[in-house]
């Protein structure tokens, strides 16, 4: 009986011990897993967070969600802060998850989830805000501008966080600006400024100021002003025809380029109105001779003006003789060179397109004067060279047999006497030698 009683208190005693074992084991392996864990987030100001915390192994332990200030937003799913943004997205005994809704930079800061053992156990999950930049804004520009002009057009974006980076293209093709960054509150304010020197050609150009940020990273923002110069007029005479013949058609076309655009053009001969004959038709800016005369000799001047000023072109015409046999083409002017029938401005004639329209004539005439010089230099070069070639020779035989005379007498010669008798002995060697020199 009492070993009977005995032997049952020991497999209870031996049962209650692989009890507790088993019991502890499963404690421990519950507490290993049993911590929050949660993530950084990263919004956009205006979007949607989701706050997510989770735990591994729980054994119905409460969970909460408290924000920056240390305020219980959620204790598990039960809402602790009044503020109808922030929504219970899930409530498990292994996860709690939150939504902060509309989300403003102030909502920016480190959040904690804690989890209610002993002793509570916490994880932190920064929550970052980006804030949107405005849309650029383009100051400093003057419109019109005038030719000459320095200005300075500045861009400005505020509300962006981190700072946001401002790139200035001007039709497309970037440029550099220089960029200051003032931190305003929570965001920053940039400016990207550009100093232009304004001339004709910018006329009509783009000039975009474009925002980079993270947060607009599908559609940058960006600001655009066209550039609207005002310049004095440049003009140009272009003519029908380089060699007018008497008899033949003859336009002259005034090209005046200005903003605003001059229009109409002046046309006048030798200072004073343009004879009235049927020969001469004036239409806009164009100047024609239906048959060419003599009599027509003479300046033909075009003038044009804006509000910014005058300026004009000339064009000395003089008519040669009607072609007698052969075709003007081929036929060389036979008459002296004339006083050059180009066009000749009276403003700066830095556009190329000027020297371009000068006459071909007078550039072959110059050209056939350079092969003329070149070919008598060259021939007098090569009759120069053969002198010298055939002088050098002449020279360098006689200082050869000299030189070979000497050397041979003092190299054998034991004194200054037998030297000269050897030099002299030696004489037809020399004259071979002489021969090798050469
Ligand atoms: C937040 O969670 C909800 C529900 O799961 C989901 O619809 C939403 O897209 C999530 N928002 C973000 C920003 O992850
Ligand atoms: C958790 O609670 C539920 C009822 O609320 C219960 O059925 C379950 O057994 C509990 N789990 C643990 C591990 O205590
Ligand atoms: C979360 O953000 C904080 C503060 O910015 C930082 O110290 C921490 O390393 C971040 N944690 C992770 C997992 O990125
Ligand atoms: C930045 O601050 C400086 C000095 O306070 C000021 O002169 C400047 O105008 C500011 N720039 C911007 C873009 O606000
Ligand atoms: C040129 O004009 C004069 C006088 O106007 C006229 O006599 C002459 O025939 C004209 N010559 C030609 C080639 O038309
Ligand atoms: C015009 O130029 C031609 C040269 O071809 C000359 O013969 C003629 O006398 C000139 N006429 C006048 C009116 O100057």
């Amino acid at each position: 009986m009492n070993l009977k009683s005995n032997l049952i208190f020991t497999l209870y005693t031996i049962y209650g011990i692989l009890l507790k074992v088993m019991a502890s084991k499963g404690k421990v392996r519950g507490i290993s897993g049993q911590y929050p864990l949660v993530q950084n987030v990263t919004v956009t100001e205006g979007g949607m967070a989701n706050l997510t915390c989770r735990v591994e192994y729980n054994d119905n332990t409460s969970l909460q969600w408290s924000n920056p200030a240390q305020q219980t937003l959620f204790f598990g799913d039960k809402k602790a802060l009044r503020d109808n943004r922030i929504e219970l997205v899930r409530a498990t005994s292994s996860e709690l998850t939150i939504s902060i809704n509309d989300v403003t930079l102030g909502d920016e800061g480190l959040y904690t989830c804690s989890l209610f053992t002993m002793p509570v156990r916490t994880a932190k999950a920064y929550l970052t805000v980006l804030g949107v930049p405005e849309k650029p804004e383009i100051n400093g520009l003057t419109k019109p501008a005038m030719e000459g002009d320095h200005i300075t057009l500045t861009c400005i974006t505020q509300g962006s966080k981190p700072a946001a980076d401002l790139r200035w293209f001007r039709n497309e093709k970037e440029v550099k600006g220089a960029k200051e960054v003032n931190a305003s509150g929570k965001t920053f304010t940039v400016r990207s400024s550009l100093q232009l020197h304004v001339d004709r050609n910018d006329d009509g150009v783009a000039y975009t100021c474009r925002v980079d940020h993270v947060a607009l990273a599908q559609a940058p923002q960006q600001a655009t002003e066209v550039l609207e110069v005002h310049y004095a007029p440049r003009v140009e005479i272009i003519k029908s025809t380089t060699v007018p013949q008497e008899g033949q058609y003859l336009k002259l076309e005034c090209f005046s380029r200005g903003n605003p655009s001059p229009d109409p053009v002046m046309w006048t001969k030798d200072g004073g109105d343009l004879p009235d004959l049927d020969r001469i038709i004036v239409q806009g800016r164009e100047l024609a001779f239906t048959s060419l005369n003599k009599t027509d000799n003479g300046t033909y001047r075009c003038e044009a003006s804006n509000h910014l000023g005058t300026s004009s072109a000339e064009y000395v015409l003089y008519v040669y003789d009607a072609p007698t046999t052969l075709p003007p083409s081929t036929t060389p002017p036979l008459h002296p060179i004339p006083p050059d029938p180009t066009v000749q401005l009276s403003t700066h004639a830095s556009d190329p397109t000027v020297t371009g329209s000068r006459d071909p004539n007078a550039l072959g005439q110059h050209g056939t004067d350079h092969a003329l010089i070149g070919g008598v230099v060259a021939v007098v070069v090569f009759v120069t060279l053969c002198l010298i070639i055939v002088l050098g020779r002449y020279l360098a035989r006689h200082k050869g047999t000299y030189l070979t005379n000497e050397a041979k007498g003092a190299d054998d010669a034991p004194d200054a006497d037998t030297a000269i008798i050897n030099a002299e002995g030696n004489h037809a060697h020399a004259e071979e030698k002489k021969e090798y020199f050469i």
